[in-house]
C-alpha cells in the first residue's frame, strides 16, 4: 500500500532526517495516524514497516507499547486528564469524572458519535499547573471540574477545526506551571500531536 502523495512526501522528509531508517518509526506511526484521521490501522503499520525496513512484528511492538498510538479508533477530540500524583492531589480524578460525565464517554473509551475519546494519562509534565488536561495533546493547566465541563461543552458546541493550547488556557485554565512564552500561532487539527513535519498543525481561527 501507499499513502496519499502528501503523506508519502512527508514520510520521505522524515526518513531523510535519520541516518538509520528504522529510527523514524515513531514519527512515522504518528504520520500513519494522521493519514487515517487519528487511527493507527494495520495497513498504516504495514506501510511504516515497509518504509523503515522493520518487520511488521517490530512495528507492532512499538505501537502497542505506547498508549498514544491509538489502534482502537479515536474521537475527533481526545481529552486526556492527568491523574498522576500532583494532579491527583489537586483534584485530577474529579476532573476526569467531570469530563466523563459531561461527554457521556467513560475513561478509556470513544463515544458512539466519534466526537470524544476520554482517557486518564500519566504525568504530562505540567505538575506545577495541576490538574492538567490535554485536548488533542494541546495543554491546559489548573482545570477545575466545572471548567472541564465548560471545556467539553465548548468543544461539542463550537467543534473547532484547530485546538490551540493558549486558547484553552485562556478560556478554561487556571494556575499555570510557568509562563509559556510567545503566543502560539498554531494548534492541533486532530487527535495527533501538532507537529509541522506531520502536517497536523493548523492556524488558530
Ligand atoms: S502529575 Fe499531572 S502533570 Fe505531572
Amino acid at each position: 500500500m501507499t499513502w496519499s502523495r502528501a503523506t508519502e512526501t512527508r514520510a520521505a522528509a522524515i526518513l531523510a532526517r535519520y541516518p538509520e531508517k528504522r529510527s523514524a518509526v515513531m514519527p512515522l506511526l504518528y504520520l500513519a495516524m494522521a493519514e487515517e484521521g487519528g487511527d493507527l490501522t494495520e495497513d498504516g503499520m504495514r506501510r511504516v514497516a515497509e518504509l523503515t525496513g522493520l518487520s511488521a512484528a517490530q512495528v507492532q511492538a512499538v505501537a502497542s507499547f505506547y498508549t498514544m498510538y491509538k489502534r482502537d479508533g479515536v474521537g475527533r477530540y481526545l481529552v486526556s486528564v492527568c491523574t498522576s500524583i500532583s494532579c491527583m492531589l489537586c483534584g485530577g480524578d474529579e476532573v476526569l469524572d467531570a469530563v466523563a460525565d459531561e461527554t457521556g464517554v467513560p475513561d478509556g473509551e470513544t463515544g458512539e458519535d466519534g466526537l470524544f475519546s476520554v482517557e486518564h494519562v500519566e504525568c504530562i509534565g505540567a505538575c506545577g499547573g495541576a490538574p492538567a488536561v490535554q485536548v488533542n495533546y494541546e495543554l491546559v493547566e489548573g482545570v477545575t471540574p466545572e471548567q472541564a465541563r465548560s471545556l467539553c461543552r465548548w468543544l461539542a458546541e463550537q467543534r473547532p477545526e484547530t485546538v490551540v493550547g493558549d486558547d484553552l488556557q485562556e478560556r478554561f485554565g487556571g494556575q499555570r506551571s510557568f509562563d509559556w512564552g510567545p503566543e502560539e500561532a498554531e494548534g492541533a487539527t486532530g487527535p495527533v500531536p501538532a507537529f509541522g513535519p506531520l502536517g497536523t498543525t493548523g492556524e488558530r481561527s
